[in-house]
């Protein structure tokens, strides 16, 4: 089975990138299952239900959150309909939406996907180590899941390599995301998993995290805000991991960073020719 993950969409220019190369990459590579993380893809805050819809009508099975997953009001609606769309597992009791669901790759896999986020440097959440637990003991590999997908949105890298090895042999994939930045850190652990301790992002790299970068550096500079943030709108480089799974016992056999268009230098995976 072939799955493909993609950091945090930035923007209009990400999700241009997205909308435009998805579908050619879903056909090139002959991709089973694609989630995005899009907390980012409107405006750089949270993401819209018009939105969510162009992502997934692109091709993707699963849109992903974060910290900004209710920056858009209307996602505190449409995350209760909507069961494509996930937001961290960890909120408290009584947050709308979901943090995890099964899903039907197109090879007809059930592949778990659950998000969920870090506490450090972060909000105040419920332990993420403990949620996803919960989630993946609910549906394990192997029994209710043929893969299982954790997109861990965190600041800290010990956090998100902890949580790499907690789940190690249990899960296909952990990936972080939140950054923004793609760690060099690609590898399939000891025990099965692929792991990468952030993705990267969908967004324009010439940047400060995927927004115009003079108000972040003035900020730095002064300490007085004088403007809003914009999402950079120069080319966007689609980044992420492309993860070969291993149909019989859900592992990873192979995992590869991904980086297509913008300024970063074009990585692709070997492994699918
Ligand atoms: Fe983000
Ligand atoms: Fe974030």
């Amino acid at each position: 089975m072939r799955l493909l993950f993609l950091g945090d969409i930035v923007g209009r220019t990400g999700r241009n990138a997205v909308i435009e190369r998805l579908p050619g990459l879903i056909d090139r590579y002959k991709l089973d299952f694609v989630v995005i993380n899009g907390e980012n893809a409107a405006g750089g805050f949270g993401i819209t239900e018009e939105i969510v819809r162009d992502v997934l009508d692109a091709g993707a099975d699963v849109i992903t959150t974060g910290n900004h997953a209710f920056d858009q009001r209307e996602a505190l609606v449409f995350a209760e309909r909507q069961p494509q769309f996930l937001r961290p597992v960890n909120y408290p009791l009584g947050t709308p939406g979901r943090g995890a669901n099964l899903f039907v790759a197109r090879n007809g896999a059930r592949v778990l996907v659950v998000n969920a986020m870090g506490r450090i440097y972060m909000d105040a959440l419920d332990d993420p180590f403990a949620a996803i637990d919960r989630e993946v003991s609910a549906c394990p590999l192997g029994e209710q899941a043929d893969a299982i997908v954790i997109d861990f949105h965190a600041e800290a890298t010990s956090e998100k390599q902890a949580i790499g090895h907690h789940l190690d042999g249990r899960v296909t994939l952990v990936v972080g995301t939140h950054t923004h930045v793609p760690t060099s850190d690609c590898r399939v652990l000891p025990g099965g998993t692929a792991y990468q301790s952030d993705a990267g992002m969908c967004g324009d790299y010439d940047s400060v995290l995927g927004m115009e970068k003079e108000e972040p550096v003035r900020r730095f500079l002064t300490k007085v805000p004088s403007g809003r943030f914009q999402p950079s709108g120069g080319p966007a480089t689609l980044c992420g991991l492309a993860v070969e799974v291993d149909d019989t016992t859900g592992l990873a056999r192979a995992v590869s960073p991904l980086a297509i268009g913008g300024v970063l230098e074009e990585r692709l995976p070997t492994f699918w020719g």
